[in-house]
Order: structure tokens, then sequence, then C-alpha cells
């Protein structure tokens, strides 16, 4: 697996009133991940404007580390779409779990805040998946 975009730790301030981890701390930290893809490829400003089928698989619990996989798997004009894996680990444990799915659609943005064209996908060395320019709303 490729490195994280992101790698953290669940605290006890991430939980709910239950205890467990907040599924909107998990989201929030899926989408920063996202952003750092979708920002490393559009070379500047982006916003998120969906999250397609979320899929919460296993708890978080407080200590586990948290790794957000971020992959950038189709490009639009202005949209990328990036599809972000997070996985648990016990932090005394070796074993990784993925623990929740999802797929990102991100806009590049002007300095007005309107949509802006992004390079096609295969543009960036290292990216990955494709040859191409496809509409990342597909
Ligand atoms: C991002 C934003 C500028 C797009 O404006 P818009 O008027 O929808 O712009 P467009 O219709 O030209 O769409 C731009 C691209 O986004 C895509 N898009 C827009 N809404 C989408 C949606 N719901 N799902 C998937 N793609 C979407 C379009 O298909 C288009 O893709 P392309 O350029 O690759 O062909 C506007 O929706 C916005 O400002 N949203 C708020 C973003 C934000 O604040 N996010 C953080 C939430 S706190």
């Amino acid at each position: 697996m490729d490195e994280p975009a992101i790698r953290t730790v669940a605290m006890p301030r991430d939980t709910n009133p239950a205890g467990d981890i907040f599924g909107g701390w998990l989201m929030s930290q899926m989408d920063l991940a996202a952003g750092v893809v979708a920002a490393r490829h559009a070379h500047g400003r982006c916003a998120t404007v969906c999250v397609d089928a979320i899929e919460f698989q296993r708890p978080v619990h407080v200590g586990d580390e948290v790794s957000l996989y971020a992959s950038l798997t189709a490009v639009g004009r202005a949209s990328m779409r990036i599809r972000v894996l997070a996985c648990r680990r016990l932090r005394t444990g070796e074993e990784y779990e993925q623990v929740t799915a999802a797929v990102f659609v991100f806009v590049a943005l002007d300095e007005a805040g309107r949509p802006r064209p992004v390079p096609p996908l295969a543009s960036r060395p290292g990216s990955r998946g494709g040859s191409g320019r496809r509409a990342a709303n597909d």
C-alpha cells in the first residue's frame, strides 16, 4: 500500500457520548486526506463538493493509530474523484484493519471561488491509475 496521506491517533476528545470514536471525526480526517491529494494535483485551492458511498465497516477506539490513504481515481475539467480508505492499528499491535471507505469529489477553485481546470490524471509523476482525463463524476 502507498504511504498514507495522513496518519493520526484517535483521542478521547474525538468520542461520541457513548465513548466510541465519533464518525464525524473520522469523516473530517478523510476529507483532510482527500484534500491533500486534491491540492497537490490541482496545485492550489480546492473544495469538497460531494462525498459518496461512505461506509463505516469497523469501529475505531481511543488510542488507535488511524491511517488515511487517498488516491486520485478520475479527473474531469475542474473536478477530481478521490478514493479514501481509513485503517486502524491498535497502538500496541502490528495489524492494520480497514475501518471506513468513501469517495470524495473535490473541485479546484480560482481566486474568486469559481471552478478552474485541473491537469489530466497522468500528468503528475507518481499519480496512479489512468492515462488521461475522465469525468470525475462518472
Ligand atoms: C464547488 C462549486 C464552486 C462548484 O460550483 P458549480 O456551480 O457546481 O460548478 P460546476 O457546475 O461548473 O461544476 C464544477 C465541477 O464540479 C462537479 N460537481 C459539481 N457538483 C457535483 C456533485 N454534487 N457531485 C459530483 N460532481 C459535482 C461538476 O460535474 C463539474 O465537474 P467538471 O468540471 O470536472 O466537469 C460550488 O458547488 C461550491 O462552492 N460548493 C461549496 C464547496 C464547499 O464550500 N465545500 C466545503 C464544504 S464546508
